[in-house]
């Protein structure tokens, strides 16, 4: 295709506010896929996120459109993460394109995430068209959402698109829009091969499949290439485009976007960012690269059966196989036995990577309290970085300790902001700025992540009933008063519960842990302790009382399958408990204990 009839670009929105509406409407009604095997969010591949709603891994699809021009263009569309913890996924995909589509919900204006991905393509030099979003809901108000684009992005918003991508309508004015008012990619031919490897991912057929936008030259199958980055050489098996299936063709011309596969193992042998190039004839200038995103948080992830360890290694291996952003280590607890510490981008990234381990491999899991990283300043001059409170080294031994930050942006109708400010007051929150963008408040807090990456974001939601928007970066580290706190059960330590908090904060933390913990547990035939303590001093303490009653006395003897069920209930959920000491504490208690309310 000449470089003049391709248009690529990326949409980006906030979550909710119709992305993935929109993407189906357009590959629907340009008949890329035939109405038959149409099907909602065409592009969420993975079930987690049909079933969440939410889209992890970039995507990509061709679209062929016959604009009025009577001209045959080729749209390549590559659909975005939209949460948070995805950011990074976000900007690198937009630098292989050259154009956004900025969906904004008409019913809902600008919200944080809105704001932080048209940010990512500002920078990435993009056009952008607005796309005003739900104009068949009565509450709709266009002109107000379009002078919000104008206020608080800065960008024209007098040409905005009103669409429905639920209807359909506008859908015809979007495609014209893409044709003309985003620009063509620009590349040469007869240069040597350039192409951006923007993503990758492990196909069980196929091995690594890479994405790549082709900056300069040609591609075709059976070519020998080179990753700029470690010089590995590969000879090139495949190639094709997302239609959104995959499509196999014989080649790729500048300003095009498709895939290679190259029978390479793992993804891991492929750098997102990498240049790659023809082994013979290569260019020697590769593109500007990018940093590999960084995990942030981490937590244990054991087997709630010991014997399970092997098929969780397996998995977890798999998993990381298509994940470079995942990182993991074994890990032993003298409370949960053989595990993995592992690292995530952030919260959401951790739920998602337990949820496939416990559903797509069967695994029953425990897992610890989730930590940020903090750099240890010993009294010898060396910083050691603490990923897990257990390893806490001796008091005696440190200087200081510095905790990760971060500058939080909460978008926020007026009359919850009173809320939201006691909230980040209490997570030990300073507060840089406070401006309105129309009715709404725009907050941005430096907080530290640790108060941040448990329940900040569900608390948020509700204390204004689920009409703040969120989105953070992370800004630096800074000293704080931080101690670990351990939680003792009948005596017994339970590491995988140890944390680390603000001194000030110390007590009531540990009192509310030790009350849930007291309702979490069951009650079993002897008395159990259960003890919050900083050092050797223990700061809250609850005991809870022994079991009276069989709990199938209530069964009155007679209903013998009443009985049975009951029972096998029970050992049911004796399975998701793991025995400490004499004491059984079920898997939930690891998460719930440290919600704060
Ligand atoms: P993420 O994938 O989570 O980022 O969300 P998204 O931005 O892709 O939103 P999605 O397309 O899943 O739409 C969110 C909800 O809004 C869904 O329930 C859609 O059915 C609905 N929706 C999308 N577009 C329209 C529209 O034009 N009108 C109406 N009434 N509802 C819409």
């Amino acid at each position: 295709t000449p470089l003049e009839n391709i248009r690529n670009f990326s949409i980006v929105a906030h979550i909710d506010h119709g992305k993935s509406t929109l993407a189906d409407r357009l590959i629907q009604s340009t008949k890329t896929v035939a109405d038959r095997d149409m099907k909602e969010q065409m592009l969420d591949s993975m079930d987690i996120e049909r079933e969440r709603g939410i889209t992890i891994k970039a995507q990509t699809v061709r679209i062929n459109y016959t604009a009025d021009d009577g001209q045959d263009y080729v749209l390549n569309l590559i659909d975005t993460p939209g949460h948070v913890d995805f950011a990074y996924e976000v900007s690198r995909s937009m630098r292989a394109v050259e154009g956004s589509l900025l969906v904004v919900d008409s019913t809902q204006g600008v919200e944080a995430q809105t704001l932080a991905n048209v940010y990512h393509a500002i920078d990435a030099d993009h056009e952008i068209v607005p796309v005003l979003n739900k104009i068949d809901l009565p509450a709709a108000d266009c002109d107000r959402v379009a002078e919000q684009i104008e206020d608080v992005i800065g960008i024209d918003a007098s040409e905005a698109i009103r669409v429905s991508a639920k209807t359909g309508i506008g859908i015809k004015e979007t495609l014209e829009a893409i044709v003309t008012r985003l620009p063509a990619p620009k590349g040469s031919l007869d240069a040597p091969l350039k192409a951006m490897l923007v993503d990758s991912w492990y196909d069980s057929y196929l091995g690594v499949i890479v994405l790549v936008r082709i900056m300069d030259g040609q591609l075709k199958k059976g070519d020998r290439v080179r990753m700029m980055q470690n010089g590995s050489v590969h000879h090139v098996d495949r190639i094709g485009v997302f239609r959104p299936a995959m499509t196999e063709i014989d080649v790729l011309g500048p300003g095009e976007i498709g895939f290679l596969t190259a029978s390479i193992k793992q993804v891991r042998d492929t750098r997102v960012g990498d240049t790659i190039t023809h082994e013979k004839k290569g260019t020697d200038k590769a593109l500007p690269g990018f940093k590999p995103a960084q995990p942030v948080v981490f937590c244990g992830l054991f087997p709630v059966d010991a014997a399970e360890f092997e098929d969780l290694r397996d998995s977890i291996e798999k998993l990381a196989l298509n994940d470079a952003s995942f990182s993991f280590e074994m890990e032993t607890s003298a409370a949960l036995g053989f595990g993995f510490r592992c690292g995530f981008l952030g919260l959401l990234h951790l739920e998602v990577i337990r949820d496939r381990i416990e559903r797509e491999y069967d695994i029953d899991l425990i897992t610890t309290a989730p930590s940020v990283i903090y750099d240890i300043h010993m009294k010898d001059g060396t910083v050691e970085q603490l990923h897990n409170p257990a390893d806490m080294p001796d008091l005696t031994y440190v200087d200081h300790i510095e905790e990760p930050r971060i500058k939080a942006t909460i978008l926020v109708p007026d009359e919850y902001l009173g809320d939201v400010l006691k909230l980040c007051q209490d997570r030990r929150g300073m507060q840089l700025d406070l401006t309105y963008a129309g009715s709404r408040a725009m907050v941005v807090y430096d907080l530290p992540l640790n108060e941040v990456v448990f329940d900040f974001y569900d608390r948020l939601k509700s204390v204004t009933k689920g009409y703040a928007s969120f989105d953070y970066a992370m800004i630096g580290y800074r000293t704080d008063a931080l101690v670990k706190m351990s939680i003792l059960v009948n005596d017994e330590p339970v590491d995988a519960l140890s944390t680390m908090v603000h001194r000030d904060r110390a007590e009531t933390r540990g009192r509310a842990m030790v009350e849930k913990l007291k309702d979490l547990i069951p009650r079993h035939m002897f008395k159990i302790p259960i003890q919050a303590a900083i050092g050797g001093k223990v700061i809250a303490r609850e005991t809870l009382s022994a079991m009276r009653k069989d709990v199938t006395a209530k069964c009155y003897g007679g209903d013998a399958t009443r009985k049975k069920k009951l029972l096998e209930k029970q050992k049911a959920g004796k399975k998701k408990m793991r025995q400490f000491g004499k004491v059984d504490i079920p898997q939930e208690a690891f998460i719930s204990a440290l919600k704060m309310d």
